[in-house]
């Protein structure tokens, strides 16, 4: 399964843009929209986008205590490079059965400390410059609950 997300660190201040990672091809950084999404961190190794391979591969270090229960999750990524949508990824995470994340299933309230692997396709062929990433996910596909909202800000230098 091909993934991309992007990352955030644990306070989560709502609008106000703060560090996540930083190297010298690469900088993120994230806010919250959403003023309920709280004790939530994740990070991620390394933080580069310099591999030897064409496949690019991370891992994410992901703590959460989500509002809701985790029984259905409809995510939504959407990144964009200027004004140009650079990708959009919709998905259902959790379907309630046979999930591939292991923090399906978790209740509202309980503790989310998970490892996972996180890998994309050639990010090389990407120009350099200033990205922004809106991940969100609902409760419902018809996303009447919002359960997270987090905006990424990440520049690819030279
Ligand atoms: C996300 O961050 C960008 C850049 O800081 C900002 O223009 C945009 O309004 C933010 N979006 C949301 C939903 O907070
Ligand atoms: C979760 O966040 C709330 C609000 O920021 C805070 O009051 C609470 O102590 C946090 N809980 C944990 C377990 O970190
Ligand atoms: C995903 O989120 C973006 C930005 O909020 C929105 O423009 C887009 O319509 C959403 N896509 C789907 C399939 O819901
Ligand atoms: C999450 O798990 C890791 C490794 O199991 C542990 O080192 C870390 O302290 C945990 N973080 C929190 C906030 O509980
Ligand atoms: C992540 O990848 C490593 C090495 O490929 C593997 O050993 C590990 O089991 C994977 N972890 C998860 C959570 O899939």
């Amino acid at each position: 399964m091909i993934v991309i997300l992007f990352a955030s660190g644990s306070s989560t201040v709502v609008g106000k843009k703060q560090i996540l990672c930083k190297s010298d091809d690469l900088e993120i950084f994230y806010s919250s929209c959403d003023p309920t999404t709280h004790n939530f961190s994740f990070q991620i190794k390394p933080c580069s986008l310099k591999f030897k391979t064409d496949r690019s591969k991370w891992k994410g270090f992901f703590f959460w205590i989500p509002k809701a229960d985790l029984t259905t999750v409809f995510g939504n990524v959407t990144m964009w490079f200027g004004n140009t949508k650079v990708l959009e990824w919709t998905d259902n995470i959790c379907s309630g059965m046979d999930d591939g994340f292991s923090f399906c299933g978790a209740l509202k309230g309980e503790t989310i400390n998970t490892t996972m692997n996180i890998s994309s396709g050639p990010v090389n062929q990407y120009p350099t410059g200033e990205y922004t990433a809106l991940f969100t996910a609902f409760s419902s596909p018809r996303k009447e609950k919002q359960i997270f909202c987090m905006n990424y800000t990440l520049i690819k230098k030279k």
